[in-house]
């Protein structure tokens, strides 16, 4: 696996692939790898010839007021180069700082996705989005992957990154791959270390609780209302501080109507010190006749 920090090396490394006719496939990470990463390495094999994963704490995406959220992430460089040869990558991009943001992140040029960037997880994470669009954007022009591939675990990362990718033109194909789960409902994430033996016992809850509310969904009920209080109160009494647990259209993350059969169920919950968010993607018939 080549290791790579500079963009420039990068560049003439992506240049020589692309002058034999090869096809990239990004995996744009911050590192801490887990097998949810190793399904998206999976994924990107398909479709191309070459697969990069780069591995970058981005600091824009983390909150000032954030409680050393970005200092504290999990960084576990050595093993996540281990895994990452071992599941066949041909480049590993690994820039410093100061070689993503030479000018620093505050002041410089970003890229703002209006509506879906305000609302869930960037009401309570303002500006968050702002700093995972223009991360991915400058990824996309110093790489120039043919696809690139993100976990739907993020869900409103992935729709926001769908938004820019399309209306600034950017000639990549976004793959998204379905969440990978602990045994016991858990969806991965390297938050999942944050919590204690006890409640990573209960965490699993979140994912029961919006499968009791999928099913509720396709069984016809319409109150979606009464469903989300109901999920609320159940993660409540579960030791859960949700923040949102909501219906959405799938496609654009706006309040589900009785006529909208693609829907998504989001929901972020702190447990401890750890912020889970997980969703169920739910397609129903329709209630209304068109
Ligand atoms: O999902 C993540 O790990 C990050 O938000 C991403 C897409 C790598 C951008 O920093």
């Amino acid at each position: 696996m080549l290791m790579i920090e500079r963009i420039a090396d990068l560049r003439r490394q992506v240049s020589l692939w692309r002058q034999a006719g090869e096809r990239i496939a990004l995996v744009p990470t911050m590192g801490n790898l887990h097998a949810g990463h190793l399904q998206l390495v999976d994924a990107a094999r398909g479709p191309a010839d070459r697969v990069v994963v780069s591995i970058f704490v981005n600091p824009m995406q983390f909150s000032d007021a954030g409680g050393g959220d970005f200092e504290h992430y999990p960084r576990t460089f050595e093993s996540d180069r281990k895994k990452l040869v071992e599941n066949g990558v041909d480049l590993l991009f690994f820039p410093a700082q100061e070689e993503m943001y030479p000018a620093g992140f505050k002041d410089v040029t970003q890229v703002q996705v209006p509506g879906i960037s305000d609302i869930l997880c960037g009401e309570f994470r303002p500006r968050h989005f702002v700093g995972v669009a223009t991360v991915v954007a400058k990824f996309f022009n110093m790489v120039q992957p043919d696809v690139a591939v993100f976990g739907e675990k993020d869900y409103q990362q992935l729709l926001v990154i769908r938004r820019f990718t399309g209306e600034l033109c950017f000639p990549v194909e976004i793959i998204g791959v379905a969440t990978v789960r602990e045994a016991d409902g858990l969806a991965m994430s390297s938050r999942n270390q944050y919590l204690s033996v006890e409640e990573r016992r209960r965490a699993a809850a979140l994912y029961r609780v919006l499968q009791a509310a999928s099913e509720r969904l396709a069984s016809g009920e319409t109150d979606i209302a009464a469903i989300e209080s109901a999920a609320i109160a159940c993660l409540k009494d579960a030791g859960f501080r949700p923040e949102y647990f909501t219906v959405r259209r799938a496609y654009d993350l706006q309040p589900a109507a009785m006529d909208d059969a693609e829907l998504v169920i989001l929901a972020a919950a702190w447990l401890g010190e750890a912020r889970l968010i997980d969703n169920l993607p739910l397609r129903r018939q329709c209630t209304v006749p068109v």
